[in-house]
């Protein structure tokens, strides 16, 4: 009973309240008001529209085809019973945004207008997310009321570019998957996808006229992990890669504007070239004594600015174009070391030719040239921020994606823009710092920063506002190599993103979007989207209470939610206790604790806990941690907690930079030790390294220390989190002694290699 009026002043809230929750949305709405009543699907059902317009009839067919499919209910043939409710869908010239739509539920009428047939099919997608859920799944779902509640929706997007990029270079992903991709983006009425086709890794667009470009580039030797980028002497059975052909490509295009998305392709110029240059060496520079690079050559990734490279880029920008209809052909401009070009003699006749001063200058000569064709075809450029250096081409929209200030300086120099900016848009960042992440890249993005992302700066003038399209999220793939991983990076940040594009920023509410979202993560189940369970920030903090007791301390979490936990390991459940006072940890455990809503996990953190003879003892330590590696405190070695086994920013692990572990425990009275088992992090590519040697000691009176035991610890073989264990006969002290000695320099052929490794200790657990 009581469960029954909550969820009655829940429904209530839903549905009658403010307009931030009114509706089960995603993007929220811009105009909402709600009436009582429903209307009711059912075989009587007709629906009213101009099915000999394709496109309307193309932004009508979702409706049609998933109340087929989940409730066997056919809206498109002649019902044999009286009509009892209608669906009449028109194009209306006074909806004045060319996305707008306009929507009206009675209980026996549904009326959608929208400007253009894109308004209509978001007007679809708004009708189809206020039925249940179920209407998504792929078989008749039985005891389901096909309603939605009767409301009067006036909506149009805040920006007309709402983005996703995929970078499907690093890895190649297949056109059935971006074809998912594509049918999720749309059910959020973002209408860009982004693909970006070209870089050093692989080149993954099919030249008819370049056909070494998918013969050598579309294939390197390893993966971008483990990258040597030697496209000519590879062995065939480690060749890595793929690439689409023009058929598949104007496939996906066709697929994509039927969900009223465009592909903006993008090809890598000057840089990030190397996958080109493997396959057409004669269009790179050549080194200071005018002689080719030899391959693999890293810093060589830059195209020569030879007339050779232009006719080459112009034929395959035709390609391009022939293949993509978006009005806007992206041709990157980013990150172009230009050293090359300072010694190469084509360039440096080039820049006297043009009266260049600087190799910047030659990049603008660079993407100016580009421009004036990609121009003459009709269409755009689209290129990222360093497009501004030397000078920006004359029609050119920039993606501001190394901050935002490439983005102010374009719009104040009337150039439209889009918003990228890594803070808030990358989406290959980390999206919490929860053990069992996958590797990342870099730095933290989370759900509610994404959320919080206005696009348009506020450094900008009113009149300068308009040049900001809008923003796009970002997934860079060096570290994504397949489909699973994909969408756990950009579910569902992109969901965040979306009503950032779409929704006025007075409306937003993070608290009520999350409701919106546990609601929308059930479609994306049924779509077996593989998103990360990250929507709040659950903070999991341990200390010593007075007994010296290991307690666990959680929070973070809104009051509309409970945080649930396990200490054995398991996911939690609804069945799991409620964390209402400190946990005490009684014995080694795994705690687990988890925000769920009807089973679906919202957030969740791990931490493990090992109870040991030195937890809670009075330590010293000879040097102190470097400060920027020391959350957890001089004494989070014996606090019986494990640190991340993926990340060592958390706050178990305790960093030295080229410094020694050297730290005393005084176990207060004589203690029979004869084991210690620790962890140390070994991530060779950011200057970690395990330690070269573990020493322990123990003495009596805390002066006088000897050895019992020390052991040489092998370099592991792959990164993360690296165990050492050390045995000897039971011996009884007052005091023991550990130390862990660095690596020492960095060996050559390693990321920093000459340079002093650093060193990262976990607990320490002593027995
Ligand atoms: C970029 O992230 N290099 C555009």
């Amino acid at each position: 009973m009581k469960k029954w009026f909550f969820s009655c002043i829940l429904f209530a809230a839903f549905f009658m309240g403010c307009a931030q929750v009114s509706v089960p949305v995603i993007p929220l709405p811009n105009s909402v008001e709600t009436k009582s009543g429903n209307f009711i699907f059912n075989s009587c059902t007709q629906l009213h529209y101009n099915s000999a317009d394709v496109d309307l009839k193309n932004a009508v067919m979702p409706l049609v085809e998933k109340l087929h499919r989940a409730a066997g209910i056919n809206l498109s043939g002649k019902s044999k019973c009286k009509m009892n409710s209608l669906i009449n869908i028109d194009l209306d010239n006074s909806i004045t945004n060319d996305e707008g739509y306009a929507l009206s539920v009675e209980p026996k009428k549904i009326s959608l207008k929208a400007k253009t047939a894109t308004g209509i099919f978001y007007g679809v997608q708004t009708i189809l997310q206020l039925l249940p859920e179920a209407v998504e799944k792929d078989s008749i779902q039985k005891s389901v009321k096909w309603q939605v509640p009767c409301v009067l929706i006036k909506d149009e997007p805040r920006f007309g570019y709402r983005g996703i990029m995929l970078d499907v270079a690093r890895h190649y992903e297949s056109p059935e998957f971006i074809k998912k991709l594509i049918d999720l983006l749309a059910m959020q009425k973002m209408n860009r996808l982004h693909l970006h086709l070209t870089d050093s890794q692989g080149w993954r667009f099919e030249s008819k006229k370049y056909p070494k470009l998918t013969q050598i580039g579309a294939y390197r030797k390893g993966t971008p992990l483990n990258a040597t980028y030697d496209y000519n002497s590879r062995p065939a059975d480690t060749l890595y890669g793929g690439y689409y052909t023009q058929e598949q490509l104007k496939d996906l295009v066709k697929y994509a504007a039927s969900r009223f998305i465009t592909i903006v392709p993008e090809i890598e110029m000057p840089a990030h070239s190397m996958s080109a240059l493997a396959s057409y060496p004669e269009l790179a520079c050549l080194d200071s004594n005018g002689n080719a690079y030899p391959y693999p050559q890293k810093i060589q990734n830059e195209y020569c600015t030879k007339d050779a490279t232009f006719d080459f880029l112009d034929d395959i920008l035709s390609e391009v174009m022939d293949v993509f209809p978006s009005k806007y052909i992206h041709v990157a401009g980013d990150e172009a070391s230009k050293e090359t070009w300072k010694t190469c003699k084509y360039d440096q006749q080039r820049m006297k030719d043009e009266g260049l001063k600087t190799v910047e200058e030659l990049q603008s000569y660079f993407i100016k040239r580009i421009e004036k064709f990609v121009n003459s075809k009709g269409r755009n450029i689209i290129g990222w921020d360093e497009i501004l250096q030397g000078g920006l081409a004359p029609n050119a929209t920039v993606m501001s994606w190394t901050g935002i200030e490439g983005g102010i300086k374009a719009a104040q120099e009337h150039h439209n823009v889009i918003m990228t900016p890594g803070d808030y848009c990358y989406f290959d960042h980390y999206q919490s710092d929860a053990p069992g992440e996958p590797v990342a890249f870099c730095c933290m993005l989370t759900l509610p920063k994404v959320y919080s992302y206005d696009p348009v700066p506020a450094e900008l003038k009113d009149d300068e506002k308009k040049y900001i399209q809008g923003a796009q999220g970002n997934l860079w793939t060096e570290y994504i190599p397949n489909p699973a991983k994909v969408e756990y990076m950009i579910f569902p940040r992109a969901v965040a993103l979306a009503e950032v594009d779409w929704t006025k920023p007075e409306l937003k509410n993070y608290d009520a979007f999350t409701q919106r979202l546990t609601n929308y993560l059930k479609r994306l189940n049924t779509y077996h989207v593989n998103y990360s369970k990250h929507l709040f920030e659950i903070k999991l903090t341990t200390s010593l209470n007075d007994n010296k007791q290991v307690t666990a301390s959680l929070g973070g979490v809104n009051k509309d939610h409970v945080i649930r936990y396990t200490l054995d390991g398991t996911i939690p459940t609804e069945r799991s206790p409620v964390y209402s006072k400190p946990i005490i940890i009684g014995k080694n455990a795994t705690l687990i604790a988890a925000v769920l809503h009807e089973g679906i996990i919202l957030d969740q953190v791990k931490k493990s806990f090992q109870l040991h003879k030195a937890v809670g003892k009075s330590i010293t330590l000879e040097t102190l941690p470097d400060k920027q590696y020391n959350k957890g405190g001089n004494s989070a070695w014996v606090n019986g907690c494990l640190g991340n086994d993926e990340q060592f920013s958390d706050d178990e692990w305790l960093g030295w930079e080229a410094k020694a572990f050297n730290g005393t425990i005084d176990f207060g009275s004589a203690t029979s030790t004869s084991s210690l088992q620790t962890r140390f992090f070994h991530k060779p590519s950011s200057w970690v390294w395990v330690a070269k040697k573990v020493t322990v000691q123990v003495s009596d009176d805390g002066t006088n220390f000897k050895t019992v035991v020390e052991k040489d610890v092998t370099i592991p073989s792959k990164e993360g989190a690296s165990t050492v264990e050390l045995k000897w006969e039971p011996v009884t002290a007052k005091y023991m002694r550990i130390i862990a000695e660095p690596l020492g320099k960095i060996p050559a052929g390693n990321t920093g290699a000459g340079d002093d490794a650093w060193l990262f200790v976990d607990e320490m657990v002593v027995h």
